[in-house]
């Protein structure tokens, strides 16, 4: 069969709602021209995030009812304690009640002024959470993912050379660990092979810096590897996922993507004295260390998800959604990152929209359109999300201007995503009248999520 069918079928319905586009023009209004500022309830399809955002299934349902809210050495812990060893083999794992959480108490416990964490790419409240506690967070991309639409497999993969340089220029002690994500979600949802995670570790193995793997799509990660990485296509992912855990000193998870619940998240590691230090601060902000922050119902959703997300059939579901909508954006000539990642689309709103300088916030302006449009919130990952200030004033501009159409797990069917892509060509083709935004407020960090935007109007681009 070439047909790749949802290996599921619907019990429980939410309604979407159907907007006029003058009801959006007011919302978006309203909402200062940042979506992160809409009410969910004027938005039809919601690509914003796959964090949280999936559907349960009936087994998770049943497993809640299950919880054990008891405040210490309840059985949802326990349940939740032997899934998380299964998959990652850590010998001490603490509950979060995301991801961050994790993240945050990691870096407080480990870190100091002036170290150094590199990665192949930090997501943004990794970087924040380790620059806030002073350190340096140095994203060491391989070259190929950098390259926007090479169609190279694993451009999630961490540049050695630039590493070991790294180490070199830097100094090991300097260096408290080095992570990596998988897959990589800001590099386009690229994944890492266990080629690459294995010669990563070999060499920071040789300086003695531990590694922990940022595993919040470790599922997704897990199927590439199986589908492209030679030597594994007749391997279960949980073996894969086994053996990509075997290689680090520890992770961070947020439970919120491949744990397919709508909250939580863990940290674990084999040293004892790390996990000491982490027990005591989780207990000071998060809780207990048999809950850390979630309810024993959540433990239990999570313990069920986790597997569920490593069954072969989910994943390969998963991927033919993302692919058979990227195949329909590319035939379009709407110019997305090449080969589409695990867990969403990204659109080079440069390239989308030629007549627009990165100070114009290309990326917004696609963003906007697309819920004027069609009620379709996406997220930008442009200047706005990553420019910095440049100390002649003004702002260094991202790298790439990116919108992010992120898929939740088991919510929207191929109906909602041939309509995405009826939305995007409309779009498209009116491209030009696509509008520049600048930013009237902003927070010191973390500003996209509440800046205020206004429109202005389009000049000609410099030096066109
Ligand atoms: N690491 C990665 C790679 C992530 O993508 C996220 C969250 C986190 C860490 C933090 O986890 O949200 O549970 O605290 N990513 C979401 C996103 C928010 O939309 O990509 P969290």
């Amino acid at each position: 069969m070439h047909t790749i069918i949802e290996p599921f079928r619907i019990k429980m319905t939410e309604p979407l709602p159907i907007t006029t586009r003058g009801h959006r023009e007011a919302a978006l209004a309203a909402a200062r021209n940042n979506v992160f500022l809409l009410d969910a309830e004027h938005v039809t399809i919601d690509l914003l995030t796959d964090s949280g955002t999936g559907a349960m299934s009936d087994r998770q349902w049943a497993a809640m009812m299950l919880g054990d809210e008891s405040y210490a050495g309840s059985a949802s812990w326990r349940r939740f304690e032997k899934t998380v060893r299964e998959i990652t083999g850590f010998k001490h794992i603490f509950p979060t009640h995301q991801g961050r959480a994790a993240e945050r108490i990691l870096a407080a416990t480990r870190l100091k002024p002036g170290d150094i964490v590199p990665n192949n790419s930090h997501f943004d409240t990794t970087r924040a959470n380790i620059e806030y506690v002073g350190a340096r967070a140095v994203d060491l991309l391989a070259p190929a993912g950098r390259d926007l639409y090479s169609n190279k497999r694993f451009k999630g993969n961490m540049d050695l050379s630039a590493l070991e340089r790294l180490i070199e220029t830097e100094g090991a002690k300097n260096i408290p660990f080095c992570m990596i994500t998988v897959t990589n979600n800001m590099g386009g949802g690229q994944p890492v092979s266990l080629e690459n995670i294995r010669s990563v570790k070999e060499l920071l193995g040789k300086h003695g810096i531990p590694l922990i793997i940022d595993a919040c799509r470790f599922a997704e990660n897990s199927f590439f590897i199986r589908e492209h990485e030679p030597g594994y296509s007749d391997r279960s992912l949980l073996e894969i996922a086994k053996e990509m855990f075997s290689l680090a000193d520890g992770a961070t998870m947020s439970a919120k993507k491949d744990g397919l619940a709508n909250i939580g998240g863990f940290f674990g590691c084999d040293n004892d004295s790390w996990a000491e230090d982490f027990r005591d601060l989780l207990i000071l902000t998060e809780g207990f260390p048999t809950y850390g922050g979630l309810a024993g119902r959540d433990l239990e959703a999570i313990a069920v998800g986790l597997m569920e997300a490593l069954d072969c059939e989910y994943q390969r579901y998963r991927h033919a959604t993302v692919e058979y909508v990227a195949a329909r954006l590319v035939s379009r000539d709407i110019p997305i990152v090449r080969p589409p990642g695990g867990h969403a689309i990204f659109i080079d709103a440069a390239a989308f929209c030629p007549h627009l300088t990165p100070s114009d916030y290309p990326g917004i302006g696609l963003v906007n359109a697309l819920y004027l449009e069609g009620g379709i919130r996406a997220v930008e990952l442009g200047s706005v999300m990553f420019g910095k200030p440049a100390a002649s004033g003004g702002e260094i501009a991202a790298p790439h201007e990116l919108v992010r159409l992120a898929f939740p797990r088991r919510v929207y069917t191929q109906s909602h995503f041939d309509y995405v892509i009826e939305v995007l060509d409309l779009v498209r083709r009116q491209r030009d009248r696509i509008k520049p935004y600048r930013i009237t407020k902003q927070a010191p960090f973390l500003r996209h999520f509440t800046a205020h935007f206004a429109q202005g109007e389009i000049e000609a681009k410099r030096g066109a």
